[in-house]
């Protein structure tokens, strides 16, 4: 196959997590005997200092011309008074939007060698394996009216959650499909004691679902959720959610699985005339100034991110699962980064994307 991939660093931490994600990819691609082609382009903080704007129309062409897009993450601490329109993180909302990728999958999962690493009881995250698939495109995060207007006690500032019918069903859909692969089960995240936004949000998910009656669907308030989620994890299979609530949700998840720099992420939307889906794929945390250019950070979120880009985007099952395995035998190594307590010596960023690598090759060999 041709793969052509446009990677995206973005800012902090994004940069060096991303290089080992595209080692793992490079890796993966030649030992199928696929021929991947490699752009790179610029989103977020780093693209305000070259280009003046978060999202250049460059990274646009390249984007919707890619079979697939890798991103590390956007944000940096010197845009943290500007307006929302001059932030980095208006370039990954303005290139979520343009690839149309509304389904956002963020797989939570507990690992064996980790449980010690959640604060959580062991027997409670034990067997943890959940997916939440969080609504990308709508809500709070693009609705208008929007901003802040007026002076002293009249000051105020707007947002507006806004939901069209179509814009649930779809995901609606996702979500009840992917269940069919899993344990068959849906629970629906809302707030319908107190929005209209959520009421809609209940009564299309609950039609829905009339279309999958092998599915079974229950419908969680979102402040039970957040409790259910450290309480009984293991009581959810699939999580389907709106924008705003499944941000918060999924940080939340990243304590069942050892650490927020193991969670990956799939976006996926529109599929191509080849039956894939378009998709964008970042690891769940965020640039991390703070550590940031000291080969500390997590590169598992970002790697396994690759493992879903070969899932969803490639049609390569079976490719995602041997990244999936390599990444549980580095965990069961002790490699790992500091973020994950290991006994000994934590080990580096780029140490991590080697021993994955080192762990396909092997498996490579033994298979
Ligand atoms: C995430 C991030 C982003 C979001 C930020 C960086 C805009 O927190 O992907 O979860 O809120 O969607
Ligand atoms: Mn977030």
């Amino acid at each position: 196959m041709n793969l052509s991939v446009l990677i995206l660093p973005g800012d902090g931490i994004g940069v060096e997590v991303t290089r080992e994600a595209v080692k793992v990819l490079r890796h993966v691609a030649e030992a199928g005997g696929h021929k991947l082609s490699l752009n790179e382009g610029l989103l977020g903080g780093i693209a305000i200092h070259r280009t003046g704007t978060p999202f250049p129309e460059e990274t646009r062409q390249l984007a919707l011309g890619a079979d697939a897009t890798l991103l590390g993450a956007v944000g940096l601490p010197e845009f943290d008074n500007a307006p929302p329109e001059k932030r980095p993180e208006r370039g990954l909302l303005g290139i979520r939007k343009a690839l149309e990728v509304y389904a956002n999958l963020r797989p939570v999962r507990s690992y064996k060698a980790l449980i010690d690493s959640s604060p959580l009881k062991n027997e409670l995250v034990d067997g943890t394996d959940m997916i939440i698939v969080r609504e990308l495109t709508g809500g709070l995060y693009y609705g208008t009216p929007r901003g802040i207007s007026g002076t002293g006690a009249e000051e105020r500032a707007v947002n507006t959650m806004v939901y069209t019918r179509a814009e649930i069903e779809r995901v609606a859909h996702m979500a009840f499909q992917l269940a069919r692969k899993r344990r068959r089960k849906v629970t629906s995240v809302d707030k319908s004691n107190v929005l209209e936004n959520s009421q809609l949000w209940r009564r299309v998910v609950t039609e829905v679902a009339a279309g999958y009656p092998d599915v079974m669907l229950d419908h969680v308030l979102v402040d039970n959720c957040a409790m259910q989620l450290v309480l009984s994890p293991k009581r959810f299979d699939v999580v389907l959610t709106e924008n705003l609530f499944g941000d918060i949700l999924s940080d939340e998840g990243a304590v069942l699985a050892g650490s927020i720099g193991m969670l990956p992420s799939a976006s996926i939307g529109a599929k191509r005339p080849s039956g894939a889906w378009t998709g964008l794929y970042e690891p769940v945390h965020g640039s991390a100034p703070d550590i940031a250019g000291q080969n500390k950070a997590n590169p598992l979120g970002a790697i396994g991110s690759v493992a879903a880009m070969f899932e969803y985007s490639f049609g390569l099952a079976e490719d995602a699962r041997r990244i999936y395995g390599a990444i549980e035998e580095v965990l069961n190594s002790g490699r790992v980064t500091a973020d994950l307590k290991p006994a000994g010596k934590p080990a580096q960023t780029s140490e991590v994307g080697d021993a994955v690598c080192a762990a396909l090759s092997a498996r490579a060999v033994s298979a």
